[in-house]
């Protein structure tokens, strides 16, 4: 595909008897953001490092700009990654641990577009600070300004998020939120499915190595697409909704009924259960999101 900035064709990676990455194929587009779902152990890092040029493929066609990747190839300077853990100088400043980053490859750090770097990155003055007294999330934001340097036109994200308190992952994504909204080309790979919902337009879900499914976040997990319900009488709630032409499929599921909505709205499915003498305890969209993530992995539990 002429457009595409990644393209994957066919990979495969073993590391002696385990079979990390499985015929895997798939493309990013200029302006993408994909996201790359599986649980622990599914092959994500292992395809991103490949894509680095970090690792070797045992099989498959890896190209990053339309051309062969290999360890160190030049399309590489045009990729802002962070596949591993961001390592810094503890006793100097953020700034300078970016600058002294920067100048070892030879550049001036007059053309690293600095400012927007920090711009996304929203160190303020902390900046100035030595990195020792950063916490975890401030060390990650300094990660982010340290792949931006230099305006690269993809950037590679193996689970940004990760050994995050839930304030700082809120930062994370807005700070990704911030790139997208710039026209950012992104590939992050996560095990949260929530995370993958609220900052990627697209998905590949990925498990054993193997591709399980791909498209929209909406396609694949969106709200509407199924719901989870908690009623009365889950009995007959079964019967009431299995009738409505909007659904395509009821299972139980816990305490309730996970109802695959497809087209309908999550309102004529409460109308119909009020409408039939049931009371309508739960109807949520979020507690379904995971078990449609669960189903797509054809039952495989999600290590957090
Ligand atoms: N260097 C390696 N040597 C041996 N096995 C590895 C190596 N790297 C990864 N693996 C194995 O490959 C599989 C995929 O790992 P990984 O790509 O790290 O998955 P994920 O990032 O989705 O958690 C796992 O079974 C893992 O143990
Ligand atoms: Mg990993």
């Amino acid at each position: 595909m002429a457009d595409a900035i990644v393209a994957v064709e066919g990979l495969s990676k073993h590391f002696g008897p385990v079979l990390a990455v499985d015929d895997f194929s798939f493309t990013v587009e200029r302006s993408q953001v994909w996201g790359l779902l599986g649980p622990n152990g599914a092959g994500k890092t292992t395809t991103l490092r490949i894509l680095m040029g970090l690792e070797r493929p045992s099989r498959g066609n890896v190209r990053l700009f339309d051309a062969p990747v290999t360890p160190s190839c030049p399309q590489l300077v045009r990729v802002g990654a962070m596949v591993e853990q961001a390592a810094f100088v503890p006793h100097l400043s953020g700034l300078t641990n970016l600058r002294l980053w920067w100048e070892a490859n030879g550049a001036r750090f007059a053309d690293a577009d600095l400012d927007g770097a920090l711009a996304v990155a929203a160190l303020g003055d902390a900046i100035h600070r030595k990195v020792r007294t950063y916490s975890q999330g401030m060390k990650q934001r300094l990660g982010f300004a340290r792949l931006l340097l230099g305006r690269p036109e993809l950037l590679v994200l193996d689970e940004p998020t990760n050994g995050l308190d839930p304030g700082e992952i809120r930062e994370i994504r807005e700070l990704i939120g911030r790139l997208t909204l710039q026209g950012a080309t992104v590939l992050l790979s996560s095990h949260h499915l929530t995370e993958v919902e609220q900052v990627c337009s697209d998905v590949l879900v990925m498990n054993h190595g193997r591709l399980v499914a791909s498209g929209t976040v909406s396609e694949l997990i969106g709200a509407g697409s199924s719901v989870y319900v908690e009623v009365d009488d889950r009995e007959r709630a079964y019967t009431v909704l299995s009738a409505l032409p909007t659904v395509a499929g009821v299972l139980l599921q816990g305490d309730g009924l996970l109802v695959d909505l497809r087209d309908g709205r999550r309102s004529d499915l409460a109308n119909a259960l009020v409408g039939a003498g049931l009371r309508l305890e739960t109807i949520s969209a979020n507690q379904n999101l995971e078990d449609a993530f669960l189903g797509l992995l054809d039952g495989d539990r999600v290590v957090s």
